[in-house]
């Protein structure tokens, strides 16, 4: 059985890639700081798909955690497959007024953890001819993000980092994605403060449909994904706009959220 490891598998997309992924029989890794809601969902799929899952507790926003994560992953004889480096957090508001940490936070767990997972287990996958990193990146990607200023940064750094490594891999067996989704329903809006909730979720996916399309991307080895029509649409009308006009849309999205 192919092992993943899925990084935020204590919620939304994360426990969404684990039950789709224990359902296509993989031997699972789950990782994130709720070690209850991990032992839980491990508990769920091992009873509902009698495969194998193994709960690993990081706080990945720890610059030491990835190596230590991969150590234990190591001692456990476990060899990883497939890497979902989906763990990430948001946060709104003016930049200046935010909280440092939060801030610093962001860019260790989105972008710094994400970098060290896939350079832990990639060596090995060149070596064997196979195996698989999807990295989740957003719609945020795609423009600057005015009062979400690091977490869209942070975005276009996955997605970017993401997009070269597909290349780097090419013709060695190893696959490597992007998926973008655009707001989807899970706890990332209350987590970063999006203001008027109801407007999220008007416009929101769910999470199964974007989890569907985050594995169709490793199948079919594409660089990058789009999750839905809407969301694909903008980040084309995105790319053709002047980055000011860009910039200012998103900017009076984020702003207008009260
Ligand atoms: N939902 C959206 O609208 C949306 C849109 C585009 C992209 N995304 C991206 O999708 C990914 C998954 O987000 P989601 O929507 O599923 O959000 P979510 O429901 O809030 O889940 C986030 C996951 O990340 C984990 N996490 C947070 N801080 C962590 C830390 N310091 N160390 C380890 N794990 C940590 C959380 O687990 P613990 O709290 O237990 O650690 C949780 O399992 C993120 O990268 C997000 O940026 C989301």
């Amino acid at each position: 059985m192919p092992t993943a490891l899925i990084t935020g598998a204590s919620a939304g997309l994360g426990a969404g890639f684990a039950r789709a992924l224990a359902a296509q029989d993989h031997t699972l890794i789950l990782t994130a700081r709720r070690t209850d809601r991990l032992e839980a969902l491990a508990a769920e799929l091992r009873a509902a798909h009698g495969v194998a899952v193994h709960v690993l507790a990081a706080d990945l926003a720890d610059p030491a955690a990835p190596a230590r994560l991969l150590a234990d992953i190591a001692a456990a004889g476990l060899t990883i497959d497939l890497l979902v480096n989906n763990a990430g957090y948001g946060a709104r508001g003016d930049f200046a007024a935010l909280d440092r940490d939060e801030q610093l936070g962001m860019v260790d767990l989105n972008c710094r953890a994400l970098v060290a997972l896939a350079h832990g287990v990639l060596p090995q996958m060149i070596a064997r001819g196979s195996g698989a990193i999807l990295n989740i990146a957003s719609t945020a990607a795609f423009q600057p993000g005015p009062w979400m200023a690091v977490y869209y940064a942070s975005k276009a750094f996955v997605l970017s980092f993401s997009e070269a490594l597909h290349e780097e891999v090419r013709g060695s067996g190893v696959r490597v994605s992007a998926l973008c989704p655009g707001p989807t329903r899970t706890e990332f809006a209350d987590r970063a403060g999006m203001g008027d909730m109801a407007a999220f979720d008007a416009i929101a996916s769910d999470a199964d449909t974007v989890v569907r399309d985050g594995l169709a991307a490793i199948r079919t080895n594409s660089a990058v994904k789009i999750s839905g029509a809407v969301n694909t649409l903008m980040a084309d009308a995105v790319r053709f706009a002047p980055r000011m006009v860009a910039r200012k849309l998103a900017g009076s999205f984020q702003k207008r959220r009260g």
